[in-house]
């Protein structure tokens, strides 16, 4: 099931030009399978009106304390209780000031007092009282309530003014939210990944890849971020932007990938290698650009390193080596193939990927995997996104920790 399926979120809306902005929020976050109900105050609804919004959330919107429809079920405490997240956006310099100061003046500052689910801030507002010592004090002290702060974006605001105070883009907001869901079984680890394709030059305009995109090697990254790990992204070329808070370092060759993950060993705890790395490359590389001219043209190539078997061999003579996990790209005899890898590589786990298929593979958006477990486990994993996909393998990595410590 995705993973926001049946997530319930409480959609907490206050008194800023950018209320608009959170009607597609709403959308996005149906669209993900989630229940949203919305809570305006009453300068949200000077902004946007609840109308729209109960059409987009198909909930109806709670704007006061004392309702005349339902006195008897106590909004403010129902409301509370009934949901996994409270997400605040846009969260006004006034609710924020409320918030910190435990003010109860209001139906959306009742709920966040009364609630005991993770609350998620995102504030909006001119960039100078954004700025303002006040605002700040205010935003320090809800932190150490442990309310998550969603940092706004810098750039021009609708009063004219550039600067921080901007709500943020959805792409970050969603990032959060599935943090603040998203079980914290990485807390402790220090996560190396490896993903994308690795670039073999044979001259300075030519080279021998494939066509990985890296998509998975990054959902990866940015789930064990949400997950709580410490994650260092070793990737090959991709158009990826890396995931908000991951150490991604860039390398081309799979000789180059290969010292950047010896330079990495010893902090991890956790090695995944989702990178599809070329296993040969040019006898001889080219300083100038070849030029045509021959009608035929034989290259020789050589075995570059199989980084995930040396690691294999390390981890034999290593019982603190960090738990290690490959991936196996096939296209027939998945399962043989796997097992023959995860013995071989001396692996933990390898997800085999079936690269023969229209929705899975290289460059798809979603993916449909088999994870095997040196215990014997295998898991089927149903056709899903990378990103679900991703999720499902931090599951099993879990089971294996737990199995292990
Ligand atoms: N791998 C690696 N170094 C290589 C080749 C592969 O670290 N030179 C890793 C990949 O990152 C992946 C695993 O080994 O985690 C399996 O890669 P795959 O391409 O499926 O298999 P190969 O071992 O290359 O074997 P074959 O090409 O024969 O299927």
């Amino acid at each position: 099931m995705p993973f926001l399926t049946d997530k319930k979120i409480l959609l907490g809306i206050t008194g800023s030009i950018a209320a608009y902005k959170v009607a597609d929020w709403v959308r996005a976050l149906r669209r993900e399978g989630c229940q949203v109900t919305v809570v305006m105050t009453e300068s949200a609804c000077r902004f946007i009106s609840p109308l729209t919004m109960a059409a987009l959330s198909g909930n109806p919107v709670h704007t006061g304390m004392f309702t005349a429809e339902a006195p008897e079920t106590i909004p403010h405490i129902n409301l509370a209780r009934d949901h996994d997240l409270l997400v605040i956006a846009p969260a006004s310099a006034q609710t924020i000031g409320r918030l910190a100061h435990g003010l109860a003046d209001n139906l959306l500052a009742t709920i966040a007092l009364a609630s005991s689910v993770p609350v998620l801030v995102c504030p909006a507002m001119n960039s100078v009282m954004f700025q303002h010592p006040a605002t700040q004090a205010n935003l320090a002290t809800i932190r150490s309530y442990g309310y998550r702060v969603v940092e706004p974006d810098c750039g021009k605001m609708a009063c004219d003014e550039e600067g921080p105070g901007r709500l943020t883009e959805w792409e970050k907001a969603r990032q959060a939210i599935l943090t603040a869901i998203a079980p914290q079984n990485l807390g402790n680890e220090n996560v190396l990944i490896t993903a994308g394709p690795t670039r073999e030059a044979f001259d300075p305009v030519r080279f021998l890849s494939n066509p990985s995109t890296g998509k998975m090697g990054y959902a990866l990254a940015a789930t064990a971020k949400q997950r709580g790990a410490t994650v260092t992204l070793i990737s090959g070329p991709t158009t990826f932007a890396p995931p908000p808070g991951v150490q991604c370092i860039q390398v081309s060759s799979a000789a180059e990938m290969q010292v950047e993950v010896m330079n990495c060993l010893k902090a991890a705890t956790i090695i995944v290698k989702a990178a599809a790395v070329s296993d040969y490359r040019f006898a001889e590389t080219q300083p100038h650009k070849v030029k045509k001219g021959q009608t035929a043209l034989s290259l020789e190539l050589v075995a570059n390193p199989d980084i995930l078997k040396e690691l294999g061999k390390l981890k034999e003579k290593s019982p603190d080596f960090p738990l290690l996990v490959g991936f196996a790209a096939e296209s027939r005899d998945h399962l043989e193939e796997g097992k023959r890898k995860l013995k071989e590589k001396n692996l933990d786990l390898i997800v085999i990927n079936d690269i023969g298929g229209t929705e899975t593979g290289f460059g798809t958006e979603t993916n449909k995997v088999t994870i095997l477990d040196s215990n014997g486990s295998q898991e089927d994993v149903p056709l899903l996104s990378k990103e679900e996909t991703a999720h499902r393998i931090w599951d099993a990595v879990g089971r294996v920790l737990a199995s292990k410590r």
